[in-house]
């Protein structure tokens, strides 16, 4: 028998830390917010996408009275993209979202089990990784790749 642990590097910065074109996505994801259609969790979720060609392709969380039919801000972005530009590759994506209370999170948000399991095929399907930017007004989380945050996934076999 042999145990062994999985490792994820996961980088804590400030706003400060990131690149223009970084602050930029999480502009666009924290705006999304503002477009959710969240009237049964009040939970609004922002994500923003950048392309490989350069194009910018915001996201935000649909719900549903028949719950399972909504869908989450990442997913609802990463589709949008996809069904825009079908052969151009993800490179980063910014998540960001108000709580009940109307304000930012002061913690970052991070992307639901079935979303990363969308992110990695993503990764996959274009063979690039996507850098995750979780904004928190506290501190931002800064990810190189979904198998940081989802080790062990089902298309590793
Ligand atoms: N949600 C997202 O949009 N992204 C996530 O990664 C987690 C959850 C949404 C789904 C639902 O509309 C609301 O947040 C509360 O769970």
């Amino acid at each position: 028998m042999k145990e062994f642990e999985l490792k994820s590097k996961i980088i804590e910065c400030q706003l400060e830390d990131l690149n223009d074109n970084e602050h930029k996505l999480i502009e666009m994801a924290i705006e999304a917010t503002g477009r959710s259609y969240a009237c049964y969790s009040h939970f609004h979720v922002g994500a923003a996408i950048e392309l490989a060609n350069g194009e910018l392709i915001i996201g935000c969380n649909q719900e549903n009275a028949a719950f399972p039919a909504g869908l989450c801000a990442e997913r609802t972005a990463i589709f949008a993209a996809g069904a825009k530009y079908p052969d151009v590759p993800v490179v980063c994506l910014a998540i960001a979202a108000r709580g009940t209370d109307g304000e930012l999170t002061t913690s970052p948000v991070s992307p639901c089990g079935i979303c990363r399991q969308v992110i990695i095929e993503t990764e996959t399907r274009f063979k690039h990784p996507v850098r995750i930017l979780l904004y928190g007004k506290e501190k931002i989380f800064v990810i190189n790749g979904i198998r940081q945050l989802m080790p062990l996934s089902f298309t590793e076999f």
